[in-house]
């Protein structure tokens, strides 16, 4: 008996080991984070059960992995600790009242939530205030030597700031911890180019962001587009402060990045656990992916009379959230085709949840990724779904097979209309070349009219379908030109639905100009980079005549896009279709209306229920006249609306300070 025990401990921990080098080392997982954490919690479940057991080498007893030996080794002067991490509110419960039995007192612990951000560890070091060294975690007390790579972080001050009222002089020694990342949309334009290069793609954000900075050549890092936020601090000379939040206030007066504006400062445990809820709630609203929230004890005398185990703190505990990457089966592989001809292979898979959402079918990306993961029909196969990304295959599990798995054969006619299919030399996408094919027709025009587009109610695939046939559309402007009678002649269309479809299409000639911009479809422009370059632009007639480099000026618009934009508006047929729609009588604001608006260029939070808009219809409005909605209370924020039973942000807005109204309040300031 005793001898099974001690045999399922030693493949455990192999298993780990091997788990640990392929994340840590390789930064190539072979199998996704929950998957993971099952077999560490059933390591540290036997070893507590058998105490006798456990070994200083044990990977419960360590914190990573021995670094590469391509950088040139750093000791941490203070161990780089992990965390332990709770998958419940009960866990987090039971970890609260641990401290409380520690610290011989009931009375409440403040706690300081922040989110888990999905990078990787490092840590910079500041002599006299400028950074001398930035390392890897690698086994927690010696990392990479990976400085050269950081410096190209815009984040990561070379020199740290003195400020007023920092009530500190820049510190002789300043050792801070923090987690570089890659933010989801840099995450998904570096995956597009390299999908376009016929490059294999990352995994997630993660390995992404471990991927660039463990390159051998700066400039690899620079491109990159890497962020970091700090979250904790090694040694730091002559400086006192009592609690963690007060470190972390006097850190950003240095000028490091830090995450403050989700960073809440929590009275009691079950303000902690609905902190909790509230990230991973609204997670797919964040710049950047979250694994979990990290729970740490406020109070500095507190963290050291807890003190720390073998690989992490007692004072600090890692929420897990609900894993973005779960394991399901491919039941069959389907070929789609888009509005640009592209044909896109999409797994119909066993409904899985992920992140909380069903997920039943997923992109295969195209053939080559097909061909390179070696994806089979009834393969096992990971899947991820990160924000509002289409949810993706990332790999099959090839342990899995059982010798059924079918190969894909793609096809090398279209689908829809049976064109046969073409390959550009340079591109790795397939495509159907028959412009008129009805299945390209058909996915432009549901773009044209969906939600963040033109948003015209009615008009769905069913409907969109009959008017192509019937040949009463063939680009978005022939939608403004339908009438009643031509609406009548449709299956199952009454005189009250064409009322209603043409009331909506009607309504929808007044939008705004990055809704229009979306509208048109151009490659590489969603919805948030259609704002952005609506509010760098402001008329249709500048956008029109912009070129690369002007684009590229633009925060956040990288080549591709740039030189998508100039392509459509190169391209004849791109310009008069514009201009018919203006013809139309499709109106937006431009930036005079803009300017002369109260809230122009404000960023804008809403909370609480409203009485006069849905909260669709307020977003908008506040677009429309020239503000920013955003869904957190931060520092940029410049005014808080609020309706009835406002919730937590009101207290951050008056904590900082901002500018807060009620829903008649803002009205009144448009009367
Ligand atoms: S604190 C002593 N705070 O999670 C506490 N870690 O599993 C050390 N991480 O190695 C970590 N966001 O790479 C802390 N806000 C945050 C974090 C965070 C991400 C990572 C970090 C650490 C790992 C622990």
């Amino acid at each position: 008996m005793k001898e099974d025990i001690i045999q399922e401990i030693e493949h455990l921990r192999e298993r780990i080991k091997y788990h640990n080098y392929r994340y840590h080392v390789l930064d190539d997982p072979e199998i996704i984070d929950s998957e993971y954490d099952k077999l560490f919690r059933r390591l540290q479940l036997m070893e507590r059960e058998n105490p006798e057991l456990i070994n200083p080498d044990s990977p419960t007893q360590k914190i990573g992995e021995a670094p590469l030996k391509t950088f040139d080794p750093v000791k941490h002067s203070q161990p780089m600790l992990s965390l332990e991490n709770a998958f419940t509110d009960q866990e987090i419960k039971e970890f609260d009242a641990r401290l409380k039995r520690l610290n011989n007192s009931s009375s409440p612990i403040e706690y300081v939530v922040e989110p888990k951000m999905d990078g990787l560890a490092i840590e910079l070091v500041y002599e006299e205030g400028r950074l001398s060294v930035a390392s890897t975690r690698g086994d927690g007390f010696t990392g990479e030597n990976v400085t050269e790579n950081i410096k190209t972080i815009p984040a990561v001050p070379n020199n740290l700031l003195y400020k007023e009222g920092n009530n500190n002089d820049i510190p002789g020694l300043l050792e801070v911890r923090g987690e570089v990342y890659m933010e989801k949309r840099d995450f998904e334009e570096l995956n597009r180019t390299r999908l376009s290069e016929g490059l294999t793609l990352f995994a997630n954000p993660r390995n992404a962001a471990a991927g660039s900075l463990r390159q051998l050549d700066p400039e690899v890092t620079k491109k990159r587009r890497l962020n970091m936020f700090c979250y904790g601090t090694g040694i730091i000379s002559d400086y006192k402060v009592d609690t963690y939040y007060e470190t972390m206030l006097f850190l950003q007066g240095l000028g490091l990045r830090i995450n403050m504006e989700h960073m809440k400062l929590c009275s009691s445990i079950d303000e902690v656990i609905e902190q909790c809820h509230y990230l991973e709630t609204g997670r797919d609203g964040f710049l950047f992916e979250m694994d979990g929230a990290v729970i740490k004890v406020n109070r500095l005398d507190l963290q050291e009379k807890f003190g720390i185990k073998t690989r992490s703190p007692r004072w600090a505990i890692a929420r897990k959230f609900k894993p973005v990457q779960v394991m399901t089966k491919i039941r069959d592989i389907e070929v789609q085709v888009g509005r640009t001809g592209a044909l896109t292979p999409v797994a119909l898979l066993d409904p899985v949840e992920v992140g909380g959402v069903t997920v039943r079918r997923a992109t295969l990306h195209n053939k080559e990724e097909i061909e390179k993961k070696d994806i089979r029909v009834f393969d096992s196969v990971i899947i991820q779904r990160a924000g509002d990304v289409i949810p993706e295959v990332v790999e099959s599990v090839k342990s899995k097979r059982t010798g059924i798995e079918k190969v894909f054969s793609f096809p090398d006619k279209c689908p829809v209309c049976g064109a046969n299919v073409l390959k550009k030399a340079n591109e790795v996408v397939i495509r159907c070349p028959n412009m008129k094919c009805p299945a390209q027709l058909n996915a432009g025009l549901r773009h044209f009219v969906s939600k963040g587009a033109m948003d015209i109610d009615g008009l769905g695939e069913r409907i969109i379908t009959q008017l192509i046939d019937k040949g009463f559309i063939k680009q978005g402007v022939d939608i403004y030109r339908l009438n009643k009678e031509r609406l009548l002649q449709l299956e199952k269309i009454e005189a009250k639905s064409a009322n209603n479809i043409l009331t909506a299409i009607s309504e929808s000639r007044k939008t705004t100009f990055a809704r229009f911009i979306y509208a048109l479809g151009i490659r590489h422009v969603g919805e948030h980079i259609a704002s952005i370059i609506a509010d760098h632009f402001k008329t249709i007639d500048a956008l029109k005549e912009a070129d690369e480099e002007e684009l590229l000026s633009i925060k956040e618009v990288g080549p591709q896009i740039a030189e998508s934009i100039v392509s459509y508006f190169s391209d004849e047929a791109n310009v008069s279709h514009v201009e018919s729609l203006i013809n139309e009588d499709i109106q937006f604001e431009e930036s005079e209306y803009n300017s002369k608006s109260p809230i122009a260029g404000k960023t804008i939070v809403v909370t609480g229920t409203l009485n006069r808009m849905k909260r669709d219809e307020i977003k908008d409005f506040i677009i429309r006249n020239g503000g920013r909605v955003a869904s957190n209370v931060g520092k940029g924020t410049d005014m808080l609306i609020t309706g009835d039973e406002p919730g937590s942000k009101l207290d951050r807005a008056r904590e900082l300070g901002i500018q807060i109204i009620n829903e008649e309040g803002f009205f009144n300031m448009f009367s």
